[in-house]
C-alpha cells in the first residue's frame, strides 16, 4: 500500500489531477463543499433503471427530466424535448444549465441516420493567443476561470435553434414555456442546488459586486425547499420565445450582455453576438465488435478519444478478465495514457487547425501507439507523447439523453465550464456566462483547471472554438438503436463514457448498474490513476502498485451519467446518476 495515498480532493478531485510540477490555474468552484474527508467510505448505489415503454429523458434535474417527457407526451419529438430540456436546466440547476455557455449534440434519427451538432462557445473577436498571460509570459492567476474575460461567446441558444429548425416539430415556443414557468413561479431547490447557491455567494459579489441575483432576499443562506424566482432569466426566455435565436443574439439581450462586457474589461461585443454560429459537422461513426459507436467530432476530443480507447481494448478478453480486474485495469489506463497524449497534441478547432481524425482511430496508428505496451510494468508517461503520424503538423457540465417513441435518439452535454462558469450575471438578464476559455492551451503545457495540457492545436484565436472533452454518444446494436450516453466532469468525461458503455457492453451491467459502477481514470498527465473510492479491491491496488502505478484514492466524483438502454424486448431504460440530482423519467 506504500503508493497508496488517501486524498483530500477539491472539485472532482481537479486540484489533485494538476501536474505537481506545474503551475496550476484555478481549482476552485461549486464542489469544494464536497471535500473528502480522510474516512471516506466506499459510495455504493443500488438505484434500479427507470423502465418505460414511449419515451424516456435522464436529465441532471427532476423538473428538467419531467418538462421533457411532457413534451414527448405532447407528440414533439425528441430534438422538441432536448430543446425544452435544455432551456428548463438553464433555470432549475444554473451550474451547468445555461444559455451563457455551449454543447454539442449527437442526434440519431428513427431511420438511422445520425447528425452531429456542435455549439460549442468561440473565442471572442478580439481574443488573442497570449491574452491570459503576463509580460514575462506567465499564466495570470484565475484570469481565464473568474470574471469577465473569461467567457467565450456562448453558443446554446443557437445550437437549440438550429437543432429546431432542421428536426422540431412541436412549435418553438411550447418549448420555452416550460423554462419560463420555472423561471417566473420559482424552483424548490433541492439540498444540491442550494448549496451550491451558497457556496458560490463570495465569488459572485467578488465579480458582480452588490448583484442580489442568486441572493435569498431576507439574506439567509439557502436551504432545500426554499424557491428561486428568476423573474429577469424570465424575460430572457421570452425573448428568445418570441424571436429564436435573435431573442439572444441581438435586441435587448445582446445589448444587456454586451453592455456588461464593455462595463467589465469583457472583451465579447455584439459584433461577437451577431455572428455567433453552430455548425452541423459529420458525426465520427466506428465499428467497436458488432456495435456502431456515433460520437461528437471536434471540437470536441470526446468521440476521437472515445473511439481510441475503445479500439486499442477491443483485441483484449475483459469479459472473461472481469470488471476491475488488475488486467482490464491495466489495458484501460495504458490506453487512457496514450490517447490523452495524442489529444494534447493533435486535437483542436477542425475550422482552424488540421485534425488527423481518420487517422487517430485507424487500426494501424493504434497498433503501432500500443507498441511499447508491457503488461510487467506500466508506461512512463514521460515517454508517451502524442504520437506521430506522417505528412501530420495539439465539473462541471450537465448531460441530457432523451428517446422518442418513435426511437428517434438525442445525447446532448452542455456546459459553463465550471460551477457557474465565470461566475458574471449578466445584469438584466440573471443569467451566468461561461469561462470555457480556459479550455483553451492559455499556454503550450501548462495544465487546465482539468489538468489537461494543450499545444499549438488548441491555442487561442479570434473566433476559434476551444477544444472539449464532452463525449455525447449513441451506441447502435445490429442496425438498432441501443444506448444513449454521456456525463459531465470535466476530463473525467471521456473515461467515464468509456467505462459505461464497457459496463454493459463487456461486463454484462443494465444501464443502471454501469452508471452506479465505481469508476478511475488515467489523463496521461498527471501521471497516476485516480479511482473513486472501492472501485479497485485491494488485491487489484497492491498487483497494480506491483507493476509500477500509482493510485490515488477519492470519493464518489466521477461521473453524472445520465443514460437509456433500448432492452431486447423495446423497453426503456432510464439510467440517471445516483451521484447527483439526476433523474429518469419515462412514460
Ligand atoms: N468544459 C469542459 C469540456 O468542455 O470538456
Amino acid at each position: 500500500m506504500k503508493k497508496y495515498y488517501i486524498f483530500a480532493s477539491l472539485l472532482l478531485g481537479i486540484s489533485s489531477l494538476s501536474h505537481a510540477q506545474q503551475p496550476v490555474r484555478e481549482s476552485k468552484g461549486f464542489y469544494q463543499f464536497l471535500t473528502d474527508d480522510p474516512n471516506q467510505k466506499p459510495f455504493y448505489s443500488d438505484r434500479q433503471g427507470v423502465m418505460a415503454q414511449q419515451g424516456m429523458v435522464a436529465s441532471a434535474h427532476p423538473e428538467s427530466s419531467r418538462v421533457g417527457t411532457a413534451i414527448l407526451k405532447k407528440g414533439g419529438n425528441a430534438v422538441d424535448a432536448a430543446v425544452a430540456v435544455q432551456f428548463a436546466l438553464a433555470v432549475v440547476h444554473p451550474s451547468a444549465g445555461n444559455i451563457g455557455g455551449g454543447g454539442f449534440m449527437v442526434f440519431r434519427a428513427a431511420d438511422g441516420k445520425s447528425y452531429t451538432l456542435d455549439f460549442r462557445e468561440k473565442a471572442p473577436l478580439k481574443g488573442s493567443k497570449d491574452m491570459y498571460l503576463d509580460a514575462q509570459g506567465n499564466v495570470i492567476p484565475r484570469l481565464s476561470t473568474l470574471g469577465h474575460l473569461a467567457s467565450g461567446v456562448p453558443g446554446s441558444v443557437a445550437g437549440m435553434a438550429a437543432a429546431h429548425a432542421r428536426f422540431g416539430k412541436l412549435p418553438w415556443a411550447d418549448l420555452l414555456q416550460p423554462a419560463i414557468d420555472l423561471a417566473q413561479k420559482g424552483v424548490i431547490q433541492t439540498d444540491r442546488e442550494a448549496r451550491g447557491l451558497n457556496a458560490i455567494k463570495e465569488s459572485t459579489q467578488q465579480v458582480n459586486p452588490g448583484t442580489t441575483y442568486f441572493l435569498r432576499s431576507d439574506g439567509r443562506a439557502w436551504q432545500e425547499g426554499d424557491t428561486l424566482v428568476q423573474k429577469d432569466l424570465a424575460k430572457v426566455l421570452r425573448a428568445i420565445q418570441k424571436k429564436g435565436r435573435e431573442g439572444f443574439y441581438a435586441g435587448r439581450v445582446a445589448r444587456q450582455l454586451a453592455k456588461e462586457m464593455k462595463k467589465n474589461k469583457g472583451i465579447i461585443s455584439k459584433k461577437d453576438l451577431k455572428e455567433y454560429q453552430a455548425k452541423w459537422r459529420e458525426p465520427i461513426i466506428g465499428d467497436y465488435k458488432n456495435y456502431k459507436i456515433i460520437t461528437m467530432p471536434p471540437t470536441s476530443s470526446g468521440g476521437v478519444a472515445l473511439m481510441q480507447l475503445l479500439r486499442l481494448t477491443e483485441p483484449y478478453p475483459l469479459t472473461r478478465w472481469g470488471w476491475n480486474t488488475d488486467s482490464t485495469a491495466q489495458v484501460m489506463i495504458e490506453a487512457e495514457r496514450r490517447v490523452y497524449a495524442d489529444r494534447a497534441k493533435f486535437l483542436g478547432d477542425p475550422d482552424f487547425v488540421d485534425v488527423p481524425v481518420d487517422k487517430l482511430i485507424s487500426y494501424d496508428y493504434l497498433k503501432e501507439r500500443w507498441q511499447d505496451f508491457s503488461f510487467d510494468q506500466a508506461t512512463d508517461s514521460k515517454a508517451v507523447s502524442g504520437g506521430n503520424l506522417p505528412g501530420y503538423e495539439s465539473l462541471e457540465t450537465t448531460h441530457f439523453s432523451i428517446v422518442d417513441k418513435d426511437r428517434n435518439a438525442v445525447a446532448i452535454t452542455t456546459t459553463l465550464n465550471g460551477g457557474y462558469g465565470s461566475k458574471v450575471i449578466v445584469k438584466g438578464g440573471g443569467f451566468f456566462m461561461n469561462n470555457e476559455m480556459d479550455d483553451f492551451s492559455v499556454k503550450a503545457g501548462v495544465p487546465n483547471m482539468f489538468g489537461l495540457i494543450g499545444n499549438k492545436a488548441n491555442e487561442i484565436a479570434p473566433s476559434k472554438r476551444m477544444l472539449s472533452s464532452m463525449t455525447p454518444t449513441i451506441v447502435e446494436k445490429d442496425g438498432q438503436l441501443y444506448m444513449v450516453v454521456g456525463t459531465p466532469g470535466g476530463s473525467t468525461i471521456i473515461t467515464a463514457v468509456y467505462q459505461t458503455i464497457l459496463n454493459v457492453l463487456e461486463h454484462g451491467m443494465t444501464m443502471q448498474q454501469s452508471v452506479n459502477a465505481l469508476k478511475f481514470h488515467h489523463q496521461w498527465l498527471p501521471d497516476k490513476t485516480v479511482f473513486e473510492t472501492g472501485a479497485f479491491t485491494e488485491n487489484t491496488i497492491n498487483k497494480l502498485q506491483n507493476r509500477g502505478y500509482i493510485l490515488e484514492q477519492q470519493r464518489n466524483t466521477m461521473g453524472r451519467m445520465d443514460c437509456i438502454l433500448v432492452l431486447p424486448n423495446g423497453t426503456l431504460e432510464g439510467a440517471s446518476d445516483p451521484r447527483g440530482d439526476d433523474t429518469s423519467v419515462g412514460y
